[in-house]
């Protein structure tokens, strides 16, 4: 007779999950390069047969960027009055470069002080793995579950922001398999370490390329130099008068819908624990730089940004070399805030970069992908209160909200097409490293996601969506 609790189960296999963590975390599933197409599709089989082994109905959608995955499991005593969730993630991981940086190479999951490194364990291979061996446990020690549950598990959130799940949410068959009450996501971090948090907010994102060329090749420096534009130059010039000295965005319209910061949302963060001197010395910096006028959590959170992602000119290599390159680029996003239209940001950018361009300087912006930020209303979710009660069990703590400064494409559209409730509920931390060098994710948070998860989903007995 199994008189196993699922509390029980989830403490006894926590080996069981971390070996399966460990496997997973060395595909090399970057959707960025072309060269990991297989990598990608290797990792989507993984979740797939990790789903069939938990006898759900299982498909990989193949599609013109990555597959994407779906399982579910509908308990044989469903009713329209019970919940479906759907556990949303992304198996794919940005680019680990620059790969001298790692101390243990990146798709090698290594453990160092209770965390394991690898590019993934924490965005989001670790945080999603949660969810599954969550419903795991709950269906090996009760054979069913109290509410209906899908995965989606997609490859594209980090080099597209998922226009190929995109692309299945606008079909009436894609909003049909993707049809939930409640969306839940944890690909976010927790506020501070082993302090339950639920986010009510994203920002969105514009990403752009400026690609400059001055002379059709590159020019010795004595015999041209002085003599024409060097477009190295011109694209600094130009970047430099995106943004000045007081952190505000200098492109004309950029701050026109822009949803202001509400008196109460602002004593909300004040409220929130944070040590300022110890966010930027754990980054090596004594003091941060932002837009005047408003706190770190603000400029983080609710406010929008210009960054630069990549700068490219001329000769890079050893020694020097005395040119006027021909080419210039570079790389960089805008974060927006909730009501900002990637669109016309995009158009904004573009005019205004018409009006900086010097004289014998072609030029050409690519906008590469874009979405928009969102601000939820907890209040309006009934699936708030049973998660705010599993993260109080687990942690010892009421949560916190807050609002992230990462963006999630994805998740709005979800929001907004299947009219379903969104809950982002991160187990990651700020110096988890993701997107940089020795990307880390705690295997204490990653047990403790496991219960908070499955605690959840046991409360959802008491919720009724009818
Ligand atoms: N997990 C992140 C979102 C995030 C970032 C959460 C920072 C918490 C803190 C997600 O995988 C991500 O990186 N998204 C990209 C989207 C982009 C490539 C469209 C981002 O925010 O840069
Ligand atoms: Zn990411």
């Amino acid at each position: 007779m199994d008189v196993m609790t699922y509390e029980e189960y989830i403490a006894a296999h926590r080996e069981y999950f971390e070996a399966r963590l460990f496997e997973v975390l060395r595909f090399p599933s970057i959707s960025a390069v072309e060269e990991h197409r297989a990598d990608v599709k290797h990792t989507a089989e993984w979740f797939r047969s990790q789903f069939m082994s938990m006898d759900l109905q299982t498909e990989l959608i193949e599609s013109d960027g990555h597959p994407i995955v779906l399982a579910e499991y509908t308990p044989p005593n469903a009713t329209d009055a019970m919940p479906t969730v759907m556990a949303y993630g992304h198996y794919d991981v940005q680019p680990p470069d620059p790969l001298d940086l790692w101390l243990s190479p990146p798709f090698e999951p290594t453990v160092r002080n209770g965390n394991v490194y690898a590019r993934g364990a924490t965005d989001n291979k670790g945080q999603f793995l949660t969810h599954v061996f969550a419903i795991e446990s709950i269906l090996k020690t009760q054979g069913s579950l109290p509410c209906k549950i899908k995965f989606v598990v997609e490859g594209e959130e980090e080099s597209t922001g998922s226009v190929s799940l995109d692309q299945l949410l606008q079909t009436a068959e894609g909003k049909k398999k993707l049809a939930c009450d409640c969306i839940l996501v944890s690909d976010t971090s927790q506020f501070a370490p082993g302090l339950p948090t639920i986010t009510y907010g994203l920002r969105g994102i514009l990403a752009c390329e400026l690609f400059l060329t001055g002379p059709n090749r590159d020019l010795h420096s004595g015999t041209f130099g002085g003599s024409v534009f060097n477009p190295a130059i011109a694209l600094t010039k130009i970047l430099s008068q995106l943004i000045d000295e007081n952190g505000v965005v200098q492109i004309p319209n950029f701050y026109d819908d822009v949803l202001p910061l509400t008196e109460r949302e602002r004593g909300q963060f004040a409220a929130l624990p944070f040590d300022e001197s110890e966010f930027f010395a754990r980054i090596g910096l004594e003091s941060g730089f932002g837009e005047k006028g408003y706190t770190t959590t603000e400029r983080r959170c609710g406010r929008p940004t210009f960054d630069i992602n990549g700068i490219t000119a001329g000769y890079q290599g050893e020694g020097s070399k005395t040119i006027v390159p021909s080419k210039a680029s570079a790389k960089f996003t805008c974060r927006l805030v909730p009501n900002q239209a990637p669109e016309k940001i995009a158009s904004a950018v573009h005019a205004y970069i018409a009006t900086l361009i010097p004289p014998g300087i072609t030029w050409e912006l690519s906008i590469q992908h874009g979405a928009v930020g969102m601000s939820l209303d907890l209040d309006k979710s009934r699936f708030v209160e049973p998660m705010a009660n599993a993260l109080e069990e687990t942690y010892g703590k009421k949560p916190v909200f807050t609002r992230e400064g990462g963006s999630i494409p994805i998740v709005a559209k979800f929001n907004h097409i299947l009219q379903a409730d969104v809950l982002l509920v991160g187990w990651g931390q700020d110096d988890d490293a993701l997107h940089s060098p020795n990307e880390k994710f705690s295997l204490a948070s990653f047990h403790n996601g496991i219960l908070a998860s499955a605690r959840f989903f046991q409360k959802l007995a008491d919720v009724d969506v009818k």
